[in-house]
């Protein structure tokens, strides 16, 4: 039998982050447009162009049959300029995403822009073949707005599409095809993906990125104001995750979803610098545009909560909203590198939302990762202007969530407040879950420090993603939920008040085993590479290739604890660069060395546990060019990594040996709806062996209750990107005296409310 756990509550500590779980939301794997837009046309405004993606063009998503063109001449709005013009017989048929479905008894309502030429055109509309037809007959004149409901006879999956018989003209634009709601109204969001982001209860939703927010190129900056008013007249762009954005869920609908879920809007704008991945890298909004950018953004605020005799917000009651949305925070800055044009942006920004607003909270940005040289300069920074609070993100392994799970009890509680803003385990396996789990607990029970946080990305199509692991998969029939997903829901839906202290006993962390044999290892996807002047600890070794997409090249055995490699690469053709693999494989720790892998733009080392990759370093390097040599150097001495390239050292890292928190627990309390205290507990057995545990409470309140949520793995790497959860959350009771006892199951997070045996509502 394995040892027994014993867990103490304490005494309260202090109070919980009132906002502290909420979501991230950002354009990103057709999580809006395909995905929470209840919109089922693709393309509806003909706006798709070559910019979004190469391939791309107005009549993407449509096919066209007879005489079909697409003309800019008379627009139905400027922003809108595309339209397509039929000449009978024609036809155009719109596939959706992965084509329409339709469910029998659905009613659903077909709006669209028409014009007809000479005499009236009799419109043919249908879904697939026969689950929903209507005619109308248009009269010759101006774009006229045609409403048509239509009633779904049967359920399946067709196509949208519109024709018009020998000797018609018919201009078309703005066509859009949405399910009816309750209120006979056409939905704004997919009811199912809408019921999942509501079961998971965030206190916030943060929008619209994520680098959506900071956009490719300063042309490409999020700006609220081309997304609100009606949709026909919004401004389509590119999105940068490369494909395009309709901007049909624009901020008013983002407000509007604030509502509906109950949660408090986060929006980020750019700090006047567009995305560091951009063309020509990150670079800053023109002083003499300045002014004007501040000014959208102070009127950003005024929409979202000036009377409606100011002009935006008199903007937002003309949009249907007159009450104020109550904003609080404003993100500034996504990921930024930290250099002179961002601290000028960022503080021109931050100074006049301080006097304009002074009671919206500024959010500030430490840069893309939990380490480095933007992740310090943000620090900086924000200590410098003290910053209410910093955005932090961290995209980690399980095995660095279970290391650092105390990480923000090191941070200074007297300074700048973090939200955590993106985060997420590096897999959809429950061994994810459970970390990103055991993290949390870290997290809550530093309210001082950590104020907010939000999973990222929380939303991805399957078969249309740029971006894993998500919090939620879906299709056009399935919602699919991740293990990741029922953590979230189960931290979301219980909070408490009060963080309380809590004694582990008996918990043993985790210790992995330091590599004592391992390798050197080539390989690369899109390169050929050749390999000259190889040393391995001193040693030559024979010259080398590499194929494009071949089997690892495996050069040489090392001691992963002591060994030294040199070598030349030279590009001969194809694109990015190679990878040099350094000790053991997968399972086991190893090290990788990435040189110019991603958009051939710089070296990272990337570390590997459980096969699970972690980017414990990286640097921007200009990348590989054909026919030009670089001269590498590696060497391993003990814990320590570090990579010289032409003689500058890239890195200099050490290896975090430290052990694993896998047996964790955290407790909060609150008055409970039966009177007297309830307390919420979260229990975490990240191991392979089952766990008995005694949980108890502080004082001796008797007799006690409990409600249990627990989500068990049957191994640590059930679960794959795509797919849902292999498990779901299962619901059970337990009393005890003073506490309870419990058996965790191995890999299981399990969520307890406890509460006097005399409180629990009846
Ligand atoms: O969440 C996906 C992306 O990760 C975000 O857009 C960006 O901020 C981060 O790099």
């Amino acid at each position: 039998m394995n040892e027994r756990v014993a867990i103490r509550v304490g005494n309260a500590v202090a109070e919980a982050a009132p906002d502290l779980w909420g979501l991230f939301i950002e354009d990103l794997n057709d999580a809006l447009d395909g995905g929470l837009n209840a919109e089922r046309v693709r393309n509806g405004d003909f706006e798709f162009a070559a910019t979004d993606r190469d391939g791309f063009h107005p009549l993407t998503g449509w096919a066209a049959e007879g005489a079909v063109q697409v003309l800019t001449d008379l627009p139905i709005h400027p922003n809108n300029r595309h339209y397509a013009s039929l000449t009978g017989p024609a036809a155009i048929t719109n596939e959706g995403w992965d084509g329409m479905r339709t469910v029998s008894g659905e009613r659903l309502r077909l709006s669209l822009f028409a014009r007809a030429h000479g005499t009236p055109v009799e419109l043919a509309a249908a879904i697939g073949d026969g689950l929903a037809t209507a005619r109308r007959t248009v009269e010759p004149g101006g774009w006229r707005r045609l409403v048509i409901d239509l009633d779904a006879t049967a359920t399946g999956r067709g196509e949208l599409s519109l024709a018009v018989p020998a000797g018609a003209a018919l201009d078309i634009d703005a066509v859009s095809l949405r399910p009816l709601g309750d209120d006979g109204e056409p939905l704004t969001f997919r009811p199912d993906l809408l019921q999942a982001l509501e079961d998971l209860a965030p206190s916030f939703i943060r929008f619209p990125g994520g680098c959506l927010a900071h956009g490719y190129g300063l042309a490409n900056l999020y700006r609220w104001k081309d997304t609100v008013g009606p949709r026909h007249e919004r401004v389509h762009d590119r999105n940068i995750w490369n494909y395009h954005q309709s901007r049909q869920i624009g901020y008013g609908e983002y407000f509007e979803l604030c509502e509906a879920v109950g949660a408090t809007a986060i929006p980020i704008v750019a700090a006047g610098v567009c995305c560091q991945n951009s063309p020509g890298g990150q670079r800053a909004v023109p002083d003499s545009d300045m002014d004007a950018y501040i000014q959208d953004v102070l009127d950003l605020v005024e929409y979202a909560n000036g009377g409606i005799d100011t002009p935006w917000g008199a903007k937002r009651a003309e949009h249907g909203h007159p009450e104020p949305y109550g904003l609080r925070h404003l993100g500034v800055g996504n990921e930024d590198v930290i250099n002179d044009d961002f601290r000028d942006r960022y503080a021109r920004i931050e100074n006049a939302l301080r006097e304009a607003h002074p009671d919206i909270t500024v959010i500030g940005t430490t840069g893309p990762a939990t380490s480095g040289p933007d992740y310090e300069a943000g620090w900086a920074y924000a200590r410098e202007r003290a910053i209410a609070v910093v955005d932090e993100h961290g995209y980690q392994s399980p095995r660095w969530l279970h290391q650092n799970l105390d990480r923000y009890g090191a941070y200074d509680p007297e300074g700048s407040k973090v939200y955590l803003g993106e985060y997420a385990g590096a897999s959809s396996r429950i061994r994810s879950a459970l970390a990103e789990a055991a993290y949390m607990i870290g997290l809550e029970r530093t309210p001082g420090v950590v104020r907010l946080a939000s999973y990222a990305p929380l939303l991805a199509r399957v078969g249309h993603s740029q971006w894993t692991p998500d919090l939620i998969y879906f299709t056009a029939d399935e919602v699919r939920l991740t293990a990741s997903y029922h953590v979230q829901q189960a931290f979301g839906a219980e909070r408490g008040e009060q963080v309380h202290a809590v004694v582990l006993e008996g918990a043993r962390p985790f210790s992995r085993p330091v590599p004592r044999e391992g390798a050197v290892r080539f390989r690369s996807a899109r390169a050929a590479i050749a390999l000259t002047e190889i040393t391995v600890d001193g040693n030559p070794v024979p010259d080398a290739v590499i194929t494009p997409g071949g089997d690892d090249l495996l050069l040489a055995a090392i001691d992963p604890e002591a060994a030294e490699i040199a070598f030349t690469a030279v590009r001969r053709d194809g694109a990015d660069g190679f990878s040099l693999g350094l000790g053991p494989e997968d399972p086991q720790t190893s090290f990788r060395l990435d040189f110019a892998v991603w958009q051939n733009k710089n070296t990272a080392v990337i570390r590997r546990d459980d096969g699970i990759d972690n980017w414990e370093s990286g640097c921007v390097w200009p990348g590989l060019a054909d026919g030009v040599p670089v001269a590498v150097r590696v060497r391993l001495d003990g814990p320590r990594l570090q990579v010289w390239v032409d003689g500058e050292r890239h890195h200099d890292l050490v290896r975090d040996d430290r052990p694993e928190q896998r047996v964790v627990a955290g407790a909060l309390s609150r008055s409970g709806a039966g009177g007297g205290v309830e307390y919420v507990v979260r229990l975490v057995n990240a191991e392979d062996t089952e766990k008995p545990v005694r949980i108890d409470l502080p004082g001796t309140p008797g007799a006690v209750e409990a409600e249990l949520s627990v989500l068990a793995g049957a191994g640590p790497d059930d679960g794959a990107l795509f797919e849902a959860s292999p498990v779901r959350p299962f619901r059970t009771t337990a009393k005890g005296e003073n506490g309870i006892d419990l058996v965790l199951p191995p890999w299981s997070f399990t969520a307890a409310v406890l509460r006097e045996a005399s409180a629990t509502p009846r």
